[in-house]
């Protein structure tokens, strides 16, 4: 399994299951799956409300042998709710007991926007805090305080853009490992894989295929398809593999993690595959011609009427 090293010397399998949009009830077999057919790396948080169905997966994956502990990388995310530094543990604590761990591999924070302890989706203004009451360092070094406590090996951030990434750098005791961002050929993020490489910092590409089954009320009309772009299709009639195979060896090509998000068996295996393909000069010159800054998660869902975040301050665009 191709794997990247951290900063930390850690390695991490480069290709992970996705577990956002993985419905309770389908989602433990999707992980029981992954894990027989080879995946190592799950991609978890809280927000996804299905942890304790993934751990359900992984403890019994790991009990009957299947997999080792120290052979599979395991990924959380801090929610929104539990930025304040004395919080920031008991919801660690909540991850690991529900995915029945006593450590994680990657801790991340999962969106640079905060609310109030107990929300977990806004819906007015008063559910927010704004970053400047509750800055980004002080929930860090609660982050740091769980790496030094041996709960979490590694930490980073999620959604961050170049500035606000810098500006954690700067900031940090541990610099953040990891910048998980959604990418993908129409948001291909050149800027900040630039940043991250010359900071030592592992990018992994969220939405990966376009993730086509966000709920409707995150959707924009007429938004562009990754699957049936014409480009990604020729591509993939050229190698004889799926569209699906492109993009993630894409994603691969250029050294991001990439995190397939899928509860079918038959898509879990092809996509796995992935790692096999090899894109050529060709491929990846028409690939680049894609680029479009097109996000499908905008974050327009934090941003609100009474919000303090905007999407310009989100992006810092
Ligand atoms: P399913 O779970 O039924 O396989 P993303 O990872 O970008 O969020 O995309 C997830 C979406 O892509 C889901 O709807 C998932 O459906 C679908 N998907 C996953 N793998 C494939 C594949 N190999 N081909 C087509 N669609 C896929």
């Amino acid at each position: 399994m191709l794997s990247f090293t951290l900063a930390s010397g850690d390695r991490l399998p480069a290709l992970g299951l996705g577990t956002w949009k993985s419905a309770p009830g389908a989602v433990y077999a999707a992980v029981k799956e992954a894990l027989a057919i080879g995946y190592r790396h799950i991609d978890c948080a809280p927000a996804y409300q299905n942890e304790p169905e993934v751990g359900k997966a992984v403890a019994e994956a790991i009990d009957s042998g299947m997999v080792a502990r120290t052979d599979l990388w395991l990924t959380s995310k801090l929610w929104n709710d539990a930025h304040a530094p004395e919080q920031v543990q008991p919801a660690l604590q909540k991850t690991l007991a529900d995915l029945r761990v006593d450590f994680l591999d990657l801790y991340l924070i999962h969106w640079p926007v905060v609310f109030k302890p107990g929300v977990m989706f806004p819906r007015r203004g008063e559910d927010y805090i704004s970053l400047d009451a509750l800055p980004i360092s002080l929930t860090w070094k609660a982050l740091e305080d769980c790496v030094a406590q041996g709960l979490v090996r590694n930490i980073g951030v999620c959604n961050f853009s170049v500035r606000k990434l810098d500006t954690l750098c700067r900031q940090a005791a541990i610099r953040p490992a990891m910048n998980q961002i959604e990418l993908h050929p129409y948001l291909q993020q050149g800027a900040m894989l630039e940043f991250c490489r010359e900071n030592g910092i592992q990018v992994t590409a969220y939405s990966p295929l376009g993730s086509g089954d966000r709920p409707a009320g995150m959707k924009k009309s007429g938004e562009p398809t990754l699957l049936d772009n014409p480009v990604i299709q020729r591509v993939a009639a050229k190698h004889g593999v799926t569209p699906a195979q492109v993009l993630l060896a894409w994603g691969l090509s250029r050294k991001t993690v990439v995190i397939p998000k899928s509860v079918n068996p038959e898509r879990m295996r092809q996509n796995l595959a992935a790692a096999q393909l090899g894109l050529d000069a060709q491929d990846v010159a028409d690939i680049a011609t894609l680029d479009r800054g097109y996000r499908f998660v905008d974050g327009s869902f934090f941003a609100g009427p009474g919000s303090p975040y905007t999407l310009e301050q989100l992006w810092d665009e």
